[in-house]
């Protein structure tokens, strides 16, 4: 059966080949954000330069990795016993008091040996993280690209566990590496309190894919860190994985969760209520975890998940023919049977969503593009080209929500109808 974590790499590794050369010399900065999934430029090459010439001085803008200070004493460790990270940039004017956190993503690891695979590469180990990281799209400082956030405290808090910052260490022994991804979470939450988080005045808890889901994991403890009087929310981008039998009728992505679950010893970090009532990895997907939280949430998520697509709902070995080749790489290219079924998966994550669009305070954006991520690009969050629902940007939506301009669940009417989207295509 395919494993997610090592599909997301092949994945990843064939396009950094294939996309070296246009990444290195328009945004060769940009390239390490992608552990999971590429930004969404095409093979054009004018829009490449387009989107380069807009972006270059605000690419410019790199922000350094900050190692945490007490990672030792605290055992808030990387899986190979390294000190995890983050980027720091101090907000000014009007949003000194404002915080807004952006958890990496990058999958999981459910085996020693995908751990160890894993503590060798950025995504499980600090030696090899990137010493700067671009701040684009939700922690972009330009108002032009980030309208509500671009002047607060922004925060890229690096991943380096595999388990969603939910991994425990009692179950470590004799595996040779650190399952500390709670301690982090708690570790890198105490060191930004005492820059300045623990006076915030707003704060937006954000992240992506499986930042996203560490996202609404620690959601509520994230409220309670900070100040009663304080306005805190969480913004899950690309999280809402389903547990979804693939075109074969195997339950992959279940089995998936409950083997990284039982590695990283993750049920500790999962509501307990829910881990008592059904087996423990069962809560770790999100349609479970958002029944409990009480902090309002705002889920942006494309119906066509490309990863959930390309891992979950057709994962490599499920497809021994390669009859899906061409369509799990680019949404244009799938037959009417197929689209068929990808609208089969959109249902099912409508009907995951149905309980939570009743939420007063919840938002969403459910856009029927096929992408992965899109919170953390200027292409995708906010540009005159970045996708939209009844022409509100993600930015917009994400605005609007968090400052009760307007309550937000916005559902896009199904594939081919958006003309906005960002489709990626890896054919
Ligand atoms: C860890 O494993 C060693 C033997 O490999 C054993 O002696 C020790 O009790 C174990 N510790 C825990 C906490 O399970
Ligand atoms: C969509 O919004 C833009 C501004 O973001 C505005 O200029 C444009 O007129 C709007 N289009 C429609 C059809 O409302």
């Amino acid at each position: 059966m395919a494993n997610p974590s090592l599909g997301a790499l092949t994945w990843w590794r064939k396009w950094a080949k294939k996309h070296w050369a246009i990444a290195a010399v328009g945004f060769s900065v940009a390239v390490f954000l992608f552990p999971l999934i590429s930004n969404s430029w095409r093979d054009d090459d004018s829009n490449v330069n387009h989107q380069f010439d807009r972006s270059h001085s605000i690419t410019a803008d790199l922000v350094d990795l900050t190692l945490l200070h007490n990672a030792k004493d605290t055992g808030a460790l990387c899986l190979d016993g390294s000190s995890p990270g983050y980027h720091f940039q101090k907000g000014f004017g009007s949003g000194s008091n404002n915080w807004v956190l952006h958890i990496e993503g990058g999958g999981w690891c459910d085996t020693i040996s995908s751990c160890s695979f894993r503590s060798l590469k950025p995504l499980g180990s600090s030696k090899y993280m990137e010493r700067q990281v671009p701040f684009s799209g939700i922690l972009s400082c330009d108002p032009a690209q980030n309208p509500d956030f671009f002047s607060w405290n922004k925060v890229k808090i690096r991943y380096c566990d595999g388990a969603s910052f939910a991994g425990h260490p009692e179950s470590e022994n004799g595996t040779g590496l650190f399952f500390r991804g709670q301690l982090i979470w708690e570790a890198v939450m105490h060191e930004l309190l005492s820059l300045g988080l623990s006076s915030a005045k707003q704060a937006l808890l954000s992240g992506c894919s499986a930042g996203g889901l560490a996202t609404l994991i620690h959601c509520d403890d994230f409220r309670k860190f900070l100040p009663k009087d304080a306005t805190v929310k969480c913004l899950a981008d690309a999280g809402f994985f389903l547990d979804e039998k693939d075109i074969l009728g195997n339950q992959v992505m279940g089995s998936f969760y409950r083997d990284v679950v039982q590695l990283q010893g993750v049920a500790k970090s999962l509501h307990k209520e829910c881990a008592a009532r059904m087996e423990p990895y069962k809560c770790l997907f999100p349609r479970e975890i958002i029944k409990n939280i009480k902090t309002p949430v705002f889920l942006v998520n494309p119906a066509y998940d490309i990863w959930q697509i390309q891992n979950i709902l057709i994962p490599d070995a499920s497809d021994p023919h390669h009859s899906w080749q061409n369509c799990r790489l680019s949404i244009h290219k799938c037959n009417p049977s197929q689209i068929a079924t990808l609208q089969g998966f959109r249902s099912s994550l409508l009907e995951a969503l149905s309980e939570f669009q009743k939420n007063k305070e919840g938002g969403m954006f459910i856009n029927s593009c096929f992408v992965h991520c899109q919170t953390w690009m200027a292409n995708t969050w906010h540009s005159p080209k970045s996708p939209r629902i009844n022409n509100k940007t993600i930015a917009e939506s994400v605005g609007d929500w968090f400052f009760n301009r307007n309550i937000l669940k916005q559902i896009d009417c199904p594939y081919p109808c958006d003309r906005t989207c960002y489709d990626l295509d890896f054919t």
